[in-house]
């Protein structure tokens, strides 16, 4: 592995001298952050292209934006030599758009990410999150079609309530469920040089965030195996919030709100930012006096 990977020019320098990434120092957590608009996505993109020149490390790239589908593709007057080397890389687009088509098995996620994307909390939701917990053992051999029907077939009001909440949520619909085809765990598992996780194309917010969620919770779940890869997160604020917000933190239709109750003027987590002693002005919420559960 090559032990400095050029990346741009020092400004400080007054003969235009290389600024460098120590490859092996990749081994470890690196956050890059600037402005916006200060050139964070084009820089990565260059070390990536230099991480793929000069070191054997496959790379996962989370790509919110779509900035980086052409990474294997070269640029008209590209030096000759890194051209046909990045040519001869196996770069693998998934998305909506790409070569590939980017879909998760839902029956297949993890317990903590099911409740997640259905916005299932354990403690303000528990009657729900329990009854999906106690499906875990069957889940798996049903197909993700078929849930919402397994969940009426059950005949219980709390089943009923999952698979209307599924329904009403729109994630029965969802583009992103496999469907029995290639989950995006077996494109992973295929370990090429890089794959790059187009999240761009999704027509909702949440299907993006699910297929992150489903692309971590594989390599997290193959972790044992010590498979060295270079996990990349563009725009991570995004899937990474600073603050955590509980899956049902949303105000509840009856117009109260749900998240527990915090010290005077903190931000109470909802989905409505506000001073404990403001009136919440959230849509559901908007005809209710201040809640007292925020304060
Ligand atoms: N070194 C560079 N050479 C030429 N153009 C650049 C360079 N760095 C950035 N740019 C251009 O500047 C613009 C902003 O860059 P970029 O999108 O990388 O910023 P960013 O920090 O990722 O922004 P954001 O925070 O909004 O994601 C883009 O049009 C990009 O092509
Ligand atoms: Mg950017």
């Amino acid at each position: 592995m090559a032990a400095e990977l050029p990346i741009g020019t020092l400004l400080e320098s007054s003969d235009g001298a290389h600024a460098h990434v120590l490859a092996r120092k990749l081994n470890r957590h690196t956050f890059w952050c600037g402005q916006s608009g200060s050139g964070k996505t084009y820089a990565l993109g260059v070390l990536l292209e230099q991480v793929m020149l000069e070191t054997e490390l496959p790379l996962v790239i989370l790509d919110p934006n779509s900035d980086f589908v052409r990474l294997g593709e070269m640029r008209a007057g590209a030096d000759r030599a890194s051209a046909d080397e990045l040519r001869s890389r196996d770069v693998r687009v998934l998305g909506r758009n790409g070569d590939h088509d980017l879909r998760v098995q839902f029956t297949n996620l993890p317990l903590k990410s099911k409740a997640a994307v259905a916005q299932i909390d354990p403690i303000l939701d528990a009657d729900e999150y329990n009854h999906l917990l106690r499906l875990e053992d069957e889940v798996h051999s049903i197909d993700d079609r078929d849930l919402v029907a397994h969940l009426r077939a059950k005949g219980s009001a709390v089943h009923d309530k999952l698979a209307n909440r599924l329904e009403n949520l729109g994630i029965s619909e969802w583009d992103l469920w496999a469907w029995g085809g290639r989950n995006v765990g077996d494109h992973l598992d295929e370990r090429a040089d890089a794959t790059v996780l187009d999240l761009g194309g999704f027509p909702t917010p949440a299907e993006s965030r699910a297929a992150a969620l489903a692309v971590l919770d594989h390599l997290w779940e193959h972790r044992e195996e010590r498979v060295g890869r270079l996990i990349v997160i563009d725009e991570a604020h995004n899937l990474c919030r600073p603050t955590r917000r509980p899956p049902s933190s949303g105000c509840s239709r009856n117009g109260s709100c749900r998240s527990p109750p915090r010290a005077a003027s903190t931000d109470c987590g909802c989905c409505c930012r506000r001073s404990a002693r403001r009136r919440c002005t959230s849509t559901p919420c908007r005809s209710a006096t201040t809640s007292p559960s925020c304060g």
